[in-house]
């Protein structure tokens, strides 16, 4: 199994925008700081067939960033492109727009998020005109057999109910953000895609330990940094993102698990975005790091 790190920033990428932050001038100053919105290339058991886990708004600059995933033979493609989606957040779906060049689009999601996008959005209308849109669903890890996307069986571990800000009257459900689980049949490699966790669980741990490779929430170093950086009043736990440090941070909790993990969805906050913080030695003690845009991991 091959996987190809498209991005690796949380929303409104690094830099965002409409901000001056250190992290976000730092980026300014030096492009090879910068990042784009978290999403995976994932390339099957056919040699060129790649899928994507998360469709960003970057994603026509992510599908650029790599030859396999542009078209090479010369002439302008209507190519079916596939998706399997961690949750409903507008930043690992609005790249369903941006691919409406596409004859056809393979959407893998869990049903809430379906729903969510279905018709709140509602991609499944807008689209219509456009490119057909199909619908899977993402078995639920354990339950049933998993999806084979290029010969990969792909999974949903359910990790909470937290829900889009547009969808926010939406019935809770535990699977609104999931953990993906992917694994080769073949050589029994496994990999687990975790952007946003919300709360920790004896399954996620249990799962963590037995990937090969698992790429997880990074968004906050701490739980006071929404707050110190006027970006809101809440925790980071409270925003729905375990921070890396502290007793109960995800660093320990990965390292106790021994699995092999790199964190993405960095927010312009996170001091980690600066490749100075003194911070990288203490994950580097722990046997973790972040991960890189344009990484590629074999497994
Ligand atoms: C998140 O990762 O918590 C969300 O993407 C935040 C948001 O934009 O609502
Ligand atoms: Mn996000
Ligand atoms: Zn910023």
């Amino acid at each position: 199994m091959l996987l190809r790190v498209l991005g690796t920033a949380a929303g409104g990428g690094l830099p965002q925008w409409n901000c001056a932050c250190p992290g976000c001038a730092g980026a300014r100053r030096d492009p090879s700081r910068r990042r784009l919105h978290d999403a995976l290339a994932v390339h099957g058991t056919a040699p060129g067939d790649w899928f994507l886990a998360n469709a960003t708004p970057d994603i026509a600059e992510q599908l650029e960033s790599h030859p396999g995933l542009r078209p090479d033979d010369g002439r302008r493609r209507t190519p079916v492109v596939r998706v399997v989606l961690t949750d409903a957040e507008l930043d690992h779906t609005l790249g369903l727009l941006r691919l409406r060049e596409a004859a056809r689009i393979e959407v893998w999601c869990t049903e809430p998020v379906r729903k969510a996008l279905a018709s709140r959005l509602p991609l499944t209308e807008v689209l219509a005109p456009y490119a057909e849109l199909v619908w899977h669903d993402l078995p639920l890890t354990g339950e049933g057999r998993p999806a084979v996307i290029g010969g990969l069986g792909v999974s949903a571990l359910p990790l909470s109910a937290k829900r889009p800000r547009y969808a926010a009257d939406e019935p809770a459900h535990p699977a609104w953000s999931t953990a993906l689980l992917v694994r080769d049949p073949g050589t029994g490699a496994g990999a687990l895609y975790a952007p946003s966790i919300a709360a920790w669980s004896q399954r996620l741990d249990a799962e963590l330990a037995d990937a090969d490779f698992a790429l997880v929430d990074g968004t906050f170093l701490d739980e006071d940094e929404p707050g110190r950086n006027g970006l809101s009043t809440r925790t980071a736990t409270a925003m729905g993102h375990l921070p890396v440090r502290g007793p109960e941070g995800t660093a320990r909790r990965l390292h106790r698990t021994g699995a092999r993990a790199l964190f993405t969805h960095l927010n312009n906050t996170n001091p980690l975005v600066d490749p100075d913080d003194p911070e990288h030695e203490r994950l580097a003690r722990l046997g973790l790091g972040v991960a890189e845009d344009r990484m590629a991991v074999s497994l």
